[in-house]
C-alpha cells in the first residue's frame, strides 16, 4: 500500500450523480436532460445495460410484452416484435441513450458514497475519482451481484459450476446431465435452452412455485392481470388467473410443481417473488425431457448431488439459477434507508426519495414499469429544486 496509492481527482458537479448505467440510471438521466438538468452517470462496466449485454443468456427475451417495458419519453420501434429479444432490447437502450445524448462515465466502480452534512453534498468515491453533488441517485439495480448459494461440498464437484449470469447457451452441455438449482424464470428458461441443446436438465424445485402461461387466449397474462385489478380485488384476480392457468396446463402439482397456498399476485405483492411465465419449459417437463427434482440439495459430491431425501444422482455440470441481489449496503454509507438486502425500506410507490437529496430508482420489484414510475418522479423533484436554486447559489457552490 502507500507507495502505489494514486491521487484521486475531485470533481464537483452541479447536477445529480447517478450510480449505474442500466435502464434505471439512463432513464433518470434522460428525463433530467429533457428538463435541462445535467447529470453524470457512473458505471462500473464498459457499456450501458451491462446486465443485459454481459450477464444474460442468448435466448432471453423480454418476459412481458414491450408496452409494459418501455422507458419514459421514447418508445420501442414499431417493427419490434411483441417480446423483443435481448439484442433488440439492447439496441433500444443504445438508441435511447443516444437520443438523449447520455454519455455515462464507464469503468467507474462506486466504492463508497457518503453525505457530508457540513457542506450539504454527497461524496461519491470510485476506484480512482471522487465526485461531489447535492443529489445522489442510486440506480445500481436489484440484480447487481449474483447470489451464490452455500452448498456443502460444491468445491469438490469435478464438473462445471456456472451461475446463470455466466450462462450464454447450452452448447457446451450437449449430452450432459445438468443440475439446475433454482426454479424461477431463469432456471426454467435455462432448462428449456439446455433441452434444445440436447442436454439433459434436472431442475430442483425445493419449495413451491407458481407457473403461469405467458399468454391466455392470445392476451398477455400480465396485461390481463393489470386490467382485472382495476375492477376486482387482488385475491379474486388470483383465483381467476389460477383457474385459467389450470385450463391451460391442467394440474401442475403432479409434475412436481406444487403451487404456493398464496396466489401469484398476492405472493408477488407480499414477498416480491415473481411467478414463472412459461415460454415452453412446462411442456418439456410434461414430456419428461426436463426432470423435476422435488428435493433440496443436501450436498454436492465429486460427480453429482445428494438430496434431502437421501437419493443421489450423477451430474456432469451444475447451473446455479439462484438469482441476484442488490449491492447498495456495500457502498452507501450511513444511510438507514436500505434494508440489509439493499432494498428501500419504504415499499413501492414510496421508496424513490429520501432526505438529503438521496433517490433510488429501479428497486420496486416491478421491472421496467417500476423504473419508469420512479424515474419520472425523481426527475420532477430534482428539476423543481434545480429551477428554484438561483444562479448565484449554484455558482457559489461551485466555487467552494
Ligand atoms: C434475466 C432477466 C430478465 C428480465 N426481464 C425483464 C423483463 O422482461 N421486463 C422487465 O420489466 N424487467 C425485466 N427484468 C428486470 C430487470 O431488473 C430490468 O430489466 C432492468 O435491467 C433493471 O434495470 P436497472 O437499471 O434497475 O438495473 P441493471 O440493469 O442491473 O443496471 C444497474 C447498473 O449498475 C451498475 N452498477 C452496479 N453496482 C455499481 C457500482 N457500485 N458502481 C457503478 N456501477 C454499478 C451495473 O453494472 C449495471 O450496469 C429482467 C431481469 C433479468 C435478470
Ligand atoms: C479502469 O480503471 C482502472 C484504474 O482506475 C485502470 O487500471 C484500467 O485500465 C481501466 N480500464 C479501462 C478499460 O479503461
Ligand atoms: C383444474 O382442471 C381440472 C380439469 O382439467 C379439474 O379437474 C380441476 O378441478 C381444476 N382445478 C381447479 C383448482 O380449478
Ligand atoms: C400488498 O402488500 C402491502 C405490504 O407490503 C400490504 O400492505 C397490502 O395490503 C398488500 N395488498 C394486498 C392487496 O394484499
Amino acid at each position: 500500500m502507500g507507495s502505489c496509492e494514486k491521487e484521486q481527482t475531485l470533481m464537483k458537479f452541479d447536477g445529480p450523480v447517478i450510480v449505474g448505467a442500466g435502464p434505471s440510471g439512463i432513464a433518470v438521466a434522460a428525463c433530467l436532460k429533457e428538463n435541462g438538468v445535467p447529470s453524470i452517470v457512473l458505471e462500473r462496466s464498459n457499456c450501458i445495460a451491462s446486465l443485459w449485454q454481459h450477464k444474460t443468456y442468448d435466448r432471453l427475451k423480454l418476459h412481458l410484452p414491450k408496452q409494459f417495458c418501455e422507458l419514459p419519453l421514447f418508445g420501442y420501434p414499431k417493427k419490434f416484435p411483441k417480446y423483443p429479444t435481448k439484442k433488440e432490447f439492447v439496441s433500444y437502450m443504445e438508441d435511447y441513450a443516444n437520443h438523449f445524448e447520455i454519455r455515462p462515465k464507464f469503468n467507474q466502480s462506486v466504492v463508497s458514497a457518503e453525505f457530508d452534512l457540513k457542506n450539504g453534498v454527497w461524496r461519491v468515491t470510485t476506484q480512482d475519482s471522487v465526485y461531489e453533488s447535492r443529489w445522489l441517485v442510486v440506480a445500481t439495480g436489484e440484480n447487481a451481484e449474483a447470489v451464490m448459494p452455500e452448498i456443502q461440498g460444491i468445491e469438490k464437484f469435478e464438473g462445471v459450476v456456472r451461475h446463470t449470469s455466466e450462462y450464454k447457451n447450452g452448447c457446451e452441455f450437449e449430452n450432459k446431465r445438468v443440475l439446475v438449482v433454482g426454479c424461477g424464470n431463469s432456471g426454467m428458461e435455462v432448462s428449456l435452452d439446455l433441452c434444445r441443446c440436447k442436454a439433459s436438465p434436472f431442475i430442483v424445485v425445493r419449495n413451491s412455485v407458481h407457473v403461469l402461461p405467458r399468454e391466455m387466449f392470445g392476451f398477455a397474462t400480465f396485461g390481463i392481470a393489470i386490467t382485472l385489478l382495476k375492477w376486482l380485488p387482488l385475491r379474486v384476480v388470483d383465483k381467476l388467473i389460477l383457474f385459467m392457468a389450470n385450463l391451460t396446463f391442467g394440474k401442475t402439482d403432479k409434475l412436481g410443481l406444487r403451487r404456493p397456498k398464496t396466489g401469484p399476485l398476492e405472493l408477488k405483492n407480499a414477498t416480491g417473488k415473481t411467478p414463472v411465465l412459461d415460454t415452453g419449459a412446462l411442456s418439456l417437463i410434461k414430456s419428461g425431457n426436463i426432470k423435476v427434482v422435488e428435493q433440496g440439495v443436501r450436498e454436492v459430491t465429486k460427480k453429482g448431488a445428494k438430496f434431502m431425501d437421501g437419493q443421489e444422482l450423477a451430474f456432469d455440470s451444475i447451473v446455479l439459477a439462484t438469482g441476484y441481489r442488490s449491492n447498495v449496503p456495500f457502498w452507501l454509507k450511513g444511510s438507514d434507508f436500505f434494508t440489509e438486502e439493499g432494498m428501500p425500506k419504504m415499499p413501492f410507490p414510496n421508496g424513490w426519495k429520501r432526505k438529503n437529496g438521496l433517490y433510488t430508482v429501479g428497486f420496486t420489484r416491478r421491472g421496467l414499469l417500476g423504473t419508469t414510475c420512479d424515474a419520472l418522479k425523481i426527475a420532477k423533484d430534482v428539476t423543481d429544486q434545480w429551477r428554484s436554486m438561483t444562479c448565484t447559489s449554484k455558482h457559489e457552490y461551485r466555487s467552494k
